[in-house]
């Protein structure tokens, strides 16, 4: 990555951001489009990414949406190689993408899920940010920025 750079703008810079089809992710979105950067709206919600892809455009805005199922390590690799071609660069990454999962210890299921769960809220981010390394290094300010949730400092 390269010197840190203060800058009040990230107009003109790419942003990738994860679960970006609702919530959080969603709002990032729209933030980061109205101050000018492109857009990665990415989310297994397909449908749902596209909405906010086109809500941006119609806006003035610059983005595209991708499907990406984050627990799927092939499917980051070729959708973040995808955008940094498309858009030239790749600078910010939001690993953003989570699921809240309840269930009772002995549901036949919990063990699956429990993969599951781990796969999307713990193997994506370093997954997603190892895959976008390279152009982040190339980036003139290259960022990581990961949400996280206050139950981790509870457990
Ligand atoms: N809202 C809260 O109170 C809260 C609290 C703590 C942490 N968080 C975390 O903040 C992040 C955003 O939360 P939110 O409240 O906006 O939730 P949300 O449910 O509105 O948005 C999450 C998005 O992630 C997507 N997603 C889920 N699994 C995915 C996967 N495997 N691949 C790709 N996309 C996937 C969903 O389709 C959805 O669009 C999540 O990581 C969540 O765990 C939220």
């Amino acid at each position: 990555m390269g010197t840190l750079e203060l800058s009040r703008t990230v107009r003109g810079s790419t942003v990738l951001i994860t679960g970006a089809a609702s919530g959080m992710g969603r709002a990032a979105a729209a933030v980061f489009a109205a101050d000018g950067a492109n857009v990665a709206v990415t989310d297994w919600n397909a449908e749902g990414a596209a909405e906010v892809a086109e809500a941006i455009v119609r806006s003035g805005g610059h983005a595209r949406a991708w499907w990406l199922d984050v627990a799927d390590a092939g499917a980051i690799e070729r959708v973040v190689a995808d955008v940094a071609q498309a858009f030239r660069g790749l600078d910010i990454v939001i690993n953003n993408a989570g699921v809240a999962q309840f269930l009772a210890l002995d549901d036949p299921s919990y063990d699956a899920q429990w993969v599951r769960v781990l796969d999307i809220l713990l193997t994506a981010p370093q997954r997603v940010v190892r895959a976008a390394l390279p152009h982040l290094r190339r980036s003139r300010a290259g960022r990581v920025i990961n949400i996280a949730s206050t139950e981790a400092l509870a457990a």
